[in-house]
């Protein structure tokens, strides 16, 4: 089985500063750091550290060369990855002392999708392989789309978070992860009609999944974090690459929550993401007794 990511690719541009600004005010910064990052390259790299083939399908600018080759130094296939007149997307990302963090986010090259493209990028997608979709990048309904036409399993993280594409994308899709703002926002635009699957990611309280079948709800392992940026890329690249790899969603969420804990303790987005050999490190060390990691 394999990843067909379709998603963003950006250049993230980290900012360290004493408290995140208020609107209206101006904040020095302490350090300044740039990395790979956007919500689609974080996946694909979490679901390759993770164990999975991933095929990454997306754009980056005259600019994006770096990225590019970071992409493909993770193993990643980017042969579908295409080069447009715009510059790759970035993102500017503001840090303050406790690991919180604010976003500005351009899309840039990220918003040049064609449906060509993305239908050349799905060509060797079979049967229950698993697709990937976030709103970082335009065409995100046609991509669902293709991707249900080869019978894919489609999953949907719906961020950034925008109700009118949860409304367009919700009868391609198979599973809806969302963190927990967003899951109010989805609360309240659908009430109890939302009837999709549903993954609920909520930092160190834990996370939760809820669809007709069945309920799960799993802890997160305590740690101080240094940086959450990328901490939901991360739940998901382990927790999609684990349902590939035919874990049960149980056993995939648990994987996925010592993934995400063991990346906020570090700083940045993608160069955060463990390696499964660490993952396995981190739940010995921890002396949490599950299953799921053995
Ligand atoms: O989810 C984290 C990502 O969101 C960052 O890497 C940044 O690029 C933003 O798009």
């Amino acid at each position: 089985m394999t990843i067909f990511n379709f998603g963003s690719i950006v250049i993230d541009n980290f900012y360290k500063t004493p408290r995140i600004p208020v609107p209206g005010e101006s904040v020095r910064a302490d350090s300044f750091k740039k990395g790979l990052g956007g919500k689609g390259a974080n996946q694909s790299i979490a679901a390759k550290k993770a164990g999975s083939d991933v095929f990454h399908i997306g754009a980056v600018g005259p600019d994006g060369n770096r990225e590019l080759e970071l992409m493909k130094k993770h193993g990643i296939n980017v042969d579908h990855v295409n080069y447009s007149n715009l510059n790759t997307g970035h993102a500017n990302i503001t840090i303050d002392p406790a690991g919180e963090n604010a976003i500005t986010f351009y899309a840039g090259a990220n918003d040049t999708q064609t449906l060509e493209r993305i239908k050349k990028g799905f060509e060797n997608a079979k049967p229950k392989d698993i697709c990937l979709l976030q709103n970082e990048v335009n065409l995100v309904l046609e991509a669902a789309k293709i991707a249900k036409s080869h019978k894919m399993k489609v999953i949907y993280s719906a961020a950034p978070f925008d109700v009118s594409h949860v409304r367009k994308v919700l009868n391609f899709i198979d599973l809806v992860v969302v963190n927990e703002t967003e899951y109010a926002l989805l609360l309240k635009a659908f009430g109890k009609c939302f009837n999709k699957p549903l993954l609920i990611t909520n930092g160190s309280k834990g996370s939760c999944y809820l669809s007709n079948a069945e309920n799960f709800r799993v802890k997160s392992p305590t740690v101080q974090p240094v940086d959450t940026t990328g901490a939901g890329d991360t739940y998901l690249g382990y927790f999609a690459s684990n349902l590939d790899q035919k874990k049960s969603v149980n056993d995939a969420m648990e994987i996925a929550s010592f993934a995400a804990a063991l990346q906020v303790t570090r700083y940045g987005t993608s160069e955060a993401i463990p390696r499964l050999s660490e993952v396995k490190m981190f739940w010995k060390k921890s002396g949490i007794q599950t299953l799921a990691l053995h």
